[in-house]
């Protein structure tokens, strides 16, 4: 979604405030603008587009200035355009903000301030605020930014500068990230981590309604009621390495190919073969309620929720433990039946999701236990979270979800030992999942060499319109990421659909035109996939499988096979969707379609 980065140090800010947009680009946005205080001149610029429209409006201007802010705009309220591009500001051109988030009451509140004689000159919610604050400013921002908060509903992170007040950047949130990195310097605050550590690794993460105000390498931070509060910096170990692209021709690419290498950092350490078990150090502080708990409700959105589905069957199966999964989207507005005994686990790459992070505070507002799976360590799901466990797998760039997927499969099977293991999971069962889950980077890299084929496919299928995916049990959420990875960079319309479930209506839609692609691992629905694969074929569609490598019999049926190694059912999910990303990549790129950045798709959906 949105991106903010703001500096206020000792170096020129120009160059830190373009370094940190392209860093976050990867977020996805439409239009981008800086405002930098250049001496008693404020210098703005705003452009709809790439950050490189922007920077040709820059040109080789010199700008001065130490202090500034920048923003990649992703259209909320009012159409891509310069006027509405951030960084917005007040009547007088003093005050100087840019937003992440929404302003829910922001006609009302515009309409009030137009009555008070305030001008605006865009379309968004974010704007109202910079009037706002200059309703309220007394020569000092950080009171007048604080103020305005009393009158404004929604979500957000701000951070604002006064023309006026020569080194101070104002920032503050509520429900929407905000990072500061202390470099030597001086101070960057951002939205996201990525934007800041090429300046420095340590940074502190604010928690919501804390207001942060810098002056130079200087900062306090407050709350609301004006508390002073001490934090303490982290230090983040990603490299400049990983969010770069190495050599690939896109960050998807990269990350679909370093699976092998992700999958072995996600269990690092915690596999104990000898006792046929995991090590879960992050779930220490809830061994009791793990112990005692009756049923599991995991929480997450789009691919992280397919992950989940898949989770349901590891835990029923081998964990004996009732488990059910919900769109986080979802969560809030049903009724569920939670005990004492019942824990909710939210699932989130970049543990920013506003629907999912939602669904955990109502949880904590219940007193359930809550646990996560997370990628981005100290972000707002991991902190709202009683427990966790981390994925370790650096920053997943593309917007499309590929390695942290295999991740959050590997992390649920590891949650399944360690639940399993204090319940019925008997030593050999445990350590046969242990044995499988060191085999994988192995497997993995098998399924890799297949990507020439896929690429093939690909060249065969692009002008196809429709896809159905299919797949039984572990492998029917699958399925669904398959199309959903298909959907969100090809465009090209596509269903997942339970193997089974096809016969009760959609296969009305099979003919030589829509193909299907099969998930059909010999495993214990093995034969009923194939009297599914039958019908299809005898309806004229074409299929393409994905299958265990030696099998003879699925290739006599189907058009196009891809091998998988053999693993136990329950990882087989890790293994099969890997020849569904190459094949959805695949088809992006020749398709001609901007991979890493889909259209109308951000990274990380900080909004409801
Ligand atoms: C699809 C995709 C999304 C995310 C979803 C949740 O490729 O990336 O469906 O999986 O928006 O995001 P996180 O995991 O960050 O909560």
């Amino acid at each position: 979604m949105c991106g903010i980065v703001g500096y206020s140090g000792q170096k020129n800010s120009l160059m830190i405030l373009l370094d940190g947009l392209r860093r976050l680009e990867y977020r996805g946005y439409d239009s981008s603008g800086i405002a930098i205080k250049d001496n008693d001149k404020i210098y703005n610029r705003k452009a709809v587009g790439e950050i490189k429209e922007l920077e040709a409006k820059i040109g080789d201007k010199q700008i001065e200035g130490n202090v500034g802010i920048a923003h990649t705009r992703w259209a909320t309220h009012g159409t891509p355009t310069e006027a509405n591009a951030h960084p917005h500001c007040d009547c007088q051109g003093k005050i100087w903000l840019v937003h992440n988030g929404i302003i829910e009451n922001h006609q009302k509140l515009k309409k009030q301030l137009q009555k008070e004689g305030h001008k605006f000159s865009s379309e968004t919610d974010t704007e109202v605020v910079a009037h706002l604050i200059e309703k309220y400013y007394q020569g000092d921002l950080a009171q007048a930014l604080k103020k305005s908060l009393h009158d404004i509903e929604g979500a957000y992170s701000f951070v604002a500068f006064h023309k006026d007040e020569p080194s101070r950047l104002v920032a503050v949130k509520k429900g929407s990230p905000l990072v500061l990195g202390l470099a030597e310097d001086g101070v960057i605050v951002a939205s996201d981590v990525t934007a800041i550590i090429k300046q420095t690794r340590d940074v502190i993460y604010l928690e919501d309604e804390e207001i942060v105000d810098i002056n130079g390498s200087n900062f306090d931070i407050f709350n609301l009621a004006n508390e002073y509060k001490k934090k303490k910096a982290m230090y983040v170990d990603w490299s400049i390495e990983q969010l770069e692209k190495n050599g690939y021709p896109h960050f998807m690419l990269k990350e679909i190919c370093g699976q092998p290498e992700t999958v072995t950092d996600s269990l690092r350490g915690r596999l104990v073969a000898e006792e046929g078990n995991v090590k879960l150090g992050g779930l220490d502080n809830i061994a009791k309620e793990l112990n005692d708990m009756k049923d599991l409700i995991s929480v997450a959105c789009g691919t992280a929720y397919y992950a989940c589905l898949v989770g349901e069957y590891m835990l029923e199966e081998y964990a004996d433990l009732s488990t059910k999964s919900i769109v986080g989207s979802e969560f809030r507005y049903r009724k569920y039946c939670f005990n004492k005994n019942s824990v909710i686990l939210g699932v989130s790459q970049s543990g920013e999701t506003a629907d999912t992070l939602t669904a955990i505070k109502e949880a904590n507002k219940k007193y359930i236990t809550t646990l996560g799976i997370v990628n981005v360590v100290s972000s707002s799901v991991a902190r709202a979270t009683t427990a966790g466990i981390y994925n370790h797998i650096g920053p997943e760039i593309a917007v499309a979800s590929t390695k942290a997927f295999t991740s959050q499969l590997v992390t649920l099977s590891l949650l399944t030992v360690y639940l399993g293991r204090i319940r019925n999971m008997s030593f050999p069962m445990g350590q046969r999942i242990v044995q499988e889950l060191e085999k994988l980077q192995e497997k993995i890299s098998k399924v890799l060499e297949n990507e020439e084929k896929i690429a093939g496919i690909a060249k065969k299928y692009y002008q196809v319109p429709n896809f159905a995916f299919l797949g039984r049990k572990y492998n029917y959420p699958i399925a669904l990421e398959g199309a959903l990875k298909l959907k969100e960079i090809s465009y090209i319309h596509a269903e997942g659909f339970a193997g089974g479930e096809i016969k009760h209506g959609s296969l009305a839609l099979i003919d030589k035109n829509f193909p299907s692609i099969f998930l059909v691992p010999e495993d214990s629905v093995y034969e009923k996939n194939l009297g599914n694969i039958q019908e299809i074929k005898a309806r004229g569609g074409n299929v393409i499988a994905i299958t265990t490598e030696g099998n003879k019999e699925v290739a006599g049926i189907v058009d196009e096979v891809i091998y998988i190694p053999k693993t136990l059912e329950m990882l087989t999910p890790i293994l099969s969707v890997i020849p569904l990303q190459l094949f959805a990549y695949h088809m992006a790129v020749i398709k001609g379609k901007d991979v890493d950045k889909p259209r109308n798709l951000a990274k990380s959906v900080t909004v409801e």
